[in-house]
């Protein structure tokens, strides 16, 4: 049973996260500020887990008050998920990115550092890939980043392989997220995109809610079975489990590690909607659009690597994501029918 910080606490992945942690029996820290969260989302724990879990709301950047919550809440180990994670708005205004990624992840360290925490799980993104020669990915593939968000994360998992290098950390793993999706299956957590939503699953249950017209499909020529982008969909519970897993290994062993995590089906979006159309009965209208600049037509992980080394692999499908994201929505929509 281990003590873990997680950062960005409040936030969609790492909330999940803090179910799956508990679930095995670990405590859970949440420190976060809160700027992409919901203040409630800790109660929400409390409500779905039982279990209370120290809050401590604080920037990443503020080294004293990160310190100062180690010191608190002495904790094995990290996992930082807190950044900024909009490709579009890194392009809009890099130095925010730069500084939030990456100068918040210095003084996160710099706070470990002086608690003596020197084990880390690591939020990084598939994004690292760019435009892949072919799919499944492996790891070792070319990282050819081709916006600023994307740098950040790849510029971080330099700066995690050098402190472990150093041995100022004594183990870290890195872990490549493909397309995180859906909600627990209790609706009581999820994600909530702030505006209009840059990811396609948000954007589909919007749409089902009424909340928006349609669905716009950007590009239906891609080199691809349907003609539409082809994306490895995972499911946050999935994803949450295998961090669970992940901060064991590395509270185990003094190893670091990188890794893909993502289920090795790439689905395209047409795909995604009629199995959204199918698990939940609402149809999606859809627009199609032009093809945006920098999408890439088609990714998805090889997840072996994630086996082999933490025991883990996808569990749950398409059907379940589509499931599980359209509960949520539809609760926060105030729709009952489902
Ligand atoms: N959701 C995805 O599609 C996806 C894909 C790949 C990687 N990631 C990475 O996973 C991590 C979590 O993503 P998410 O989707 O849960 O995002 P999220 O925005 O829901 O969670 C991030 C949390 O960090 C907090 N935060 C942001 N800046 C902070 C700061 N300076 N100090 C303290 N807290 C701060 C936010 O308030 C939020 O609660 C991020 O690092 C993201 O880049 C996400």
């Amino acid at each position: 049973m281990a003590r873990i910080l997680l950062t960005g606490g409040a936030g969609y992945i790492a909330s999940h996260t803090a179910v799956a942690l508990v679930e095995r029996g670990h405590h859970v820290v949440l420190l976060d500020n809160f700027a992409n969260s919901e203040r409630d989302v800790p109660d929400r724990l409390r409500r779905l887990t039982g279990k209370l879990f120290p809050v401590i709301e604080a920037d990443i950047r503020d080294v004293k008050a990160v310190t100062d919550a180690m010191q608190a809440f002495p904790v094995d180990g990290v996992i930082h998920f807190a950044a900024l994670k909009a490709v579009g708005e890194s392009e809009a205004d890099p130095l925010l990115y730069y500084d939030m990624n990456i100068v918040g992840t210095i003084r996160l360290f710099e706070a470990m550092q002086q608690a003596n925490v020197r084990r880390l799980v690591f939020s990084s993104s598939a994004t690292v890939y760019g435009q892949p020669d072919h799919s499944p990915i492996l790891e070792d593939a070319p990282t050819r980043v081709n916006n600023i968000y994307g740098r950040t994360k790849l510029v971080m998992e330099d700066l995690i392989r050098d402190l472990a290098r150093t041995g100022k950390l004594l183990s870290a793993a890195s872990l490549r997220y493909f397309n995180p999706v859906g909600a627990h299956p209790s609706a009581m957590i999820g994600e909530t995109p702030s505006g209009v939503p840059n990811n396609l699953m948000p954007y589909i249950t919007q749409v089902a809610t009424g909340e928006r017209p349609h669905l716009n499909v950007f590009g239906n020529d891609y080199d691809t079975p349907d003609g539409t982008g082809v994306r490895d969909y995972i499911h946050v519970m999935d994803l949450a489990h295998a961090h669970a897993l992940a901060v064991e290994h590395i509270i185990a062993q003094d190893v670091s590690l990188t890794v893909n995590l993502g289920t090795g089906v790439g689905i395209s979006v047409l795909e995604l909607v009629h199995a959204f159309e199918r698990a939940t009965g609402r149809k999606i209208p859809l627009n199609i659009a032009p093809r945006r600049p920098g999408d890439v037509t088609s990714y998805y992980a090889n997840p072996a690597m994630a086996e082999a080394i933490l025991g883990w692999k996808a569990k749950l499908n398409v059907d379940d994501m589509c499931r599980d994201a359209w509960r949520w929505q539809a609760k926060r929509a105030g729709i009952n029918d489902v």
